[in-house]
């Protein structure tokens, strides 16, 4: 068989860059492999997001893009999948002339047929159907360590909880649950190949299992836990709604897990949260933070918030402010409230003007780096435990920091803080401390990473495993 190119463009949430996974190894049958440039690609997928109306117009800017590639190369197959294929469907053939096909989100295991169809007629396809079965990988093709030691699982697709600013549930359609022993051999199979660490991905990680009667997600948990060879645990995301008691004790009873939660508040004034139909309120909120911190002092908090959202007036924001200055997060992910078609919030009246949003957004954002930095800086003169997931993208670009040099490498505490560190002794310029846990004493903080020193990397790398170091 020739080998011939693929290409992915992958937009939006760690969803996307699963499923864009999933293309790659679906896709391998047919001949395909990762292509070294866009330009030599024989087949361009697009996989893109519909969360905010900026996520969107960048996969059309995209696909504009590759016009002349098309003009240049006409046997050129141009896909696009994710959330924009499902929520525009075939008015996407119709709006761009160079695409030959749109699959949804539910259309993953139907891909390799189309693109059969499509390289033998160049037909022009449009799949938006949406099914009830969970997509499961194809088994046979084994997972590569290509993509590093650290790797996504989906647990569960959909979402049925129908906040009211949100397009997850109708383009990814109801929440399913995969069922655990196919969650469990994936993961043993990507361990084989050489991954460390996993994040479980679901849209509210905490109904797992519920609706299906499968196991309850802080069971999902230990059996993950009980895998050899893994070294951390993540997961993504937890809904404060049901944020369990269950949940809680894992960050004490499992020792993989890692000690950080993203937990979405998206407002902090309770009328906000009504009409985004969250279904939970400031106080319940920060109740569950507080339970969080006694059974587990270090862990680490993150969150989504969302200004400006139809009616929001400065008394509301400025309860959104006290709660970020009450809680003090980790870290923050904040928005632009953006309409989007088929979210209730669409029709609601009194939106915020773009200038006001801005403001907040600002507002929001310099109160954070505060806590951000405040945070990373109490760390100086710790040492901490940091997975070792590759080089700085910092070496050798002038940005290196006095009296550090060496070799830079890169990797995570657990509670998801990076750390760029040196290895003075130029030790380990090969990849021999990728995939190990290591002691590294933290020396500058800054607000989006750390930067620090390797303890005893002397006796490293040879003869100690990433479990071994784990373990001390
Ligand atoms: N399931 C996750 C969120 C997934 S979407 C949860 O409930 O926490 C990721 C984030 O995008 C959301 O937390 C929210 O903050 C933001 N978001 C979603 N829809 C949005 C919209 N219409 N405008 C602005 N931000 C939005
Ligand atoms: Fe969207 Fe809400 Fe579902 Fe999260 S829980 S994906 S914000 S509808
Ligand atoms: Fe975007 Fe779809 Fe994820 S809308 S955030 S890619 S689920």
């Amino acid at each position: 068989m020739n080998t011939k190119y693929l290409y992915i463009n992958t937009i939006g949430c760690q969803m996307n860059v699963y499923d864009s996974e999933q293309m790659v190894r679906r896709l391998k049958p047919l001949g395909y492999e990762i292509s070294p440039s866009m330009e030599a690609a024989d087949l361009i997928i697009v996989n893109t997001c519909a969360i905010r109306e900026k996520a969107e117009q960048k996969a059309f800017s995209f696909l504009g893009r590759l016009t002349a590639l098309k003009r240049k190369k006409p046997e050129l197959i141009i896909c696009v999948g994710g959330c924009v294929a499902q929520q525009e469907g075939r008015m996407i053939l119709e709006r761009v002339h160079n695409v030959d096909l749109v699959f949804g989100t539910h259309a993953l295991n139907r891909l390799p047929e189309h693109i059969r169809k499509i390289s033998l007629k160049r037909c022009r396809i449009s799949d938006v159907e949406m099914t009830k079965e969970i997509i499961e990988f194809p088994s046979e093709i084994k997972p590569g360590i290509e993509d590093g030691i650290t790797r996504f699982v989906t647990i569960m697709r959909g979402c049925d909880n129908y906040c009211t600013y949100c397009v997850v549930p109708h383009v990814r359609g109801p929440e399913i649950s995969r069922r655990p022993e196919n969650v469990v051999n994936e993961i043993r199979e990507l361990v084989e190949a050489g991954v460390k660490e996993v994040t479980l991905l679901g849209q509210n990680v905490n109904s797992y299992g519920i609706k299906e009667g499968l196991c309850s997600f802080p069971e999902l948990l230990k059996f993950v836990n009980e895998i050899e060879g893994l070294l951390r645990i993540r997961f993504t995301t937890s809904h404060p709604k049901d944020l369990s008691e269950g949940l809680i004790s894992a960050f004490a009873g499992l020792e993989k897990l890692c000690s950080h939660i993203h937990l979405p508040v998206q407002s902090g004034s309770n009328s906000v949260l009504k009409r985004m139909n969250r279904k939970y309120t400031r106080e319940l909120y920060i109740d569950k933070i507080e339970r969080l911190r006694k059974i587990s002092p270090d862990l680490a908090i993150t969150s989504d918030i969302i200004v400006g959202f139809p009616g929001e007036t400065d008394e509301d924001f400025k309860a959104t402010l006290d709660l970020v200055k009450e809680v003090e997060f980790d870290g923050l992910f904040t928005f632009g409230y953006s309409d989007r078609k088929n979210a209730p919030a669409a029709k609601f009246s009194d939106k915020v003007p773009d200038d006001k949003k801005n403001k907040r957004l600002q507002e929001l954002l310099e109160l954070q780096e505060y806590y951000t930095v405040k945070k990373n800086r109490a760390l100086i003169g710790s040492t901490a435990l940091i997975l070792v997931e590759g080089f700085s993208k910092k070496q050798g670009d002038g940005d290196v920091q006095e009296g550090f040099t060496g070799v830079h490498w890169t990797g995570r505490t657990a509670t998801n803080k990076i750390v760029n560190f040196v290895d003075e002794n130029f030790l380990s310029g090969d990849t021999a401390l990728i995939g190990k846990i290591i002691n590294v004493k933290i020396e500058k903080a800054f607000s989006h990473s750390l930067l620090g020193k390797p303890v005893d990397l002397k006796g490293l790398p040879v003869g100690i495993t990433g479990e071994e170091s784990y373990a001390a």
